[in-house]
């Protein structure tokens, strides 16, 4: 029996060596941690149940059946993130450059298999060179399956991917298929063909980070939610976005009772909007003075500004925020951040997290660029998605609320549940100086009549008292009681069911 035991220690020590020391210092030296060291920050510590450390790859081709390291290049198994469970993956790049086989796969379908049967979150730590060379199309199979299982498990249990390194060609679709993506900065890439492609087919030089690095996902294309300077500072990150996700969809948000009393007031928040309409201010601070404890998550802060999405909480339970941002284009709508925006309520939607709206909105991206690009249809995505959430929904107008945008950003109409404006609300088909030019069109050139037209239609229309008289708004409420408002708002709505009707599923305009 000692005998065994031995043997069994002996292999488990070559299964956590991985690749080798010297592929593990040469992924030190990249300033990367390994496989299980990130497992171990990512894990509440001694959690970890690992699973499948003696799976090997059964590939004979290219001298491949004399190169057999135990577990193949992914550790995969479950664990705890301050007391909740989540199962994991995260994938050796000391092993074949993490390159995925068929056996690798199959590692990480058992633990996405397993996660679907128990109601839990998978974590992807993916740093991978692709599929596995000398297997061929058995790997490519393997990553369809891992692709199935994602799409099976979207809306039903969280899924999130942290890049940490390669994830090239059709193995970023993986992580495009779960609901958040972070990045590592200067060691993790994104794309689906390298630079050497790009220059091949478009003559364009670029490198790996301008085409595919963590600044191009969270500036530029949107890929990506947020990006990290280290390994270490992204896992802990994660275990801190980790709180505010329920484990499925039928757990519901989670709770974390906070000091932070659900009455508190902010007599601050009644001069943050500025006298000249004009004028911008920041809605962030908003969002911060009126959450649990100035605790809030933002997603994708730098990716369509003009839109702010994240998590905070409030009386102790996560609520998703999604608020206009002034200081950005006004807080026009635009592609961008309605599509932004419309993933986001989604995600809260299918999740039972209850969605803030903070609005503050112009209207619509004017513009060749916007059309062309096809606004109508993204702008649609974020309209359908508040149409179709059923969670309960709480909309604060602190300002603008013009034309469609006002109708998109969580209206009555979209059934908000409770919709309140502050006293200086705007709520109008749009601003009095282009609706006055529109329909006292007679008047062009007459500055005074005109000024007085605009006079008439702003003390008409610039307020929140005529949608008010429709029940459009259920109150005006002052500024400083806005988290008062929604908390008492949100309790209310605890129990809040309500069905969309029976289909096989609707069709979001994609
Ligand atoms: C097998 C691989 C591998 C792969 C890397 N390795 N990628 N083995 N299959 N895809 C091995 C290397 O041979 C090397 O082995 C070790 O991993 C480390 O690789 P290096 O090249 O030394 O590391 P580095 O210089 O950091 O470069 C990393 C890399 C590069 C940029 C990822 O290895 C690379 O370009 N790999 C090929 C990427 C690729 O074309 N993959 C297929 C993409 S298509 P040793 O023994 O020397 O340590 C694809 C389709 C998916 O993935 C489709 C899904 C539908």
């Amino acid at each position: 029996m000692h005998d065994i035991l031995e043997q069994l220690d002996r292999k488990r020590g070559a299964a956590r060596l991985g690749g080798g020391r010297k592929r593990i210092e040469a992924q030190h030296a990249k300033g990367k941690l390994t496989a299980r060291e990130r497992i171990e920050l990512l894990l509440d510590e001694g959690s970890f149940e690992e699973w499948d450390m003696f799976v090997e790859h059964r590939c004979a081709d290219f001298g491949m059946a004399e190169q057999k390291i135990p577990g193949d290049g992914v550790v995969t198994g479950y664990g705890m993130i301050n007391g909740r469970l989540v199962f994991v993956f995260s994938q050796d790049f000391t092993v074949f450059g993490g390159a995925l086989s068929e056996a690798h796969a199959e590692k990480i379908c058992k633990v996405m298999d397993q996660a679907m049967k128990v109601g839990a979150p998978v974590i992807g730590l993916n740093d991978s060179g692709g599929a596995r060379i000398q297997e061929g199309v058995a790997s490519l199979g393997g990553y369809a399956e891992v692709f199935q299982r994602n799409v099976m498990a979207s809306g039903v249990i969280p899924q999130i991917s942290l890049i940490m390194g390669p994830c090239a060609g059709g193995a970023v679709y993986s992580p495009a298929m779960t609901d958040f993506i972070f990045m590592v900065r200067d060691s993790s890439y994104m794309f689906v063909t390298g630079p050497e492609v790009v220059k091949t087919v478009t003559h364009e030089e670029v490198s790996a980070e301008q085409l595919g690095g963590a600044g191009t996902h969270t500036t530029q294309s949107g890929v990506a939610d947020l990006a990290f300077d280290n390994d270490v500072e992204a896992l802990l990150m994660l275990r801190r976005f980790f709180n505010y996700l329920p484990l499925n969809n039928r757990s519901g948000a989670p709770l974390r009772p906070s000091g932070d009393a659900p009455e508190r007031c902010d007599f601050s928040l009644d001069t943050l909007v500025p006298d000249n309409p004009n004028k911008a201010y920041d809605m962030k601070e908003l969002i911060v003075k009126v959450v649990d404890d100035g605790d809030f998550f933002e997603l994708q802060a730098d990716y369509a500004k003009n839109i702010v999405v994240g998590f905070g909480r409030m009386a102790g339970s996560s609520v998703g925020i999604v608020a206009n941002n002034p200081q950005v284009l006004a807080g026009c709508l635009d592609i961008k951040s309605s599509i932004k925006a419309a993933r986001f309520v989604r995600f809260c939607d299918a999740f039972g997290i209850p969605v803030i709206t903070f609005v503050d909105v112009p209207g619509f991206m004017p513009g060749t660029a916007q059309e062309y690009g096809g606004i109508i249809k993204h702008g649609a995505k974020l309209l359908y998605a508040y149409a179709e959430c059923t969670v309960p929904k709480v909309t604060v107008i602190t300002r603008k609320a013009y034309g469609g945008a006002y109708d998109v950003m969580s209206s009555k109409h979209l059934r908000g549940d409770v919709n309140f404006a502050w006293p200086n609300a705007e709520i109008a088909v749009m601003g009095a100086k282009g609706a006055v030019e529109i329909i006292f069109r007679d008047d062009k050139g007459d500055q005074t009549k005109l000024a007085a037209r605009e006079a008439e239609y702003k003390a008409r229309f610039a307020n929140p008292f005529v949608a008010g008289a429709r029940g459009y708004i259920d109150d005006v409420i002052q500024p400083h009681e806005t988290r008062k408002r929604i908390c008492r708002s949100l309790a209310m709505l605890k129990d809040k069911q309500i069905h969309n009707p029976w289909r096989k599923h609707g069709n979001i305009p994609l």
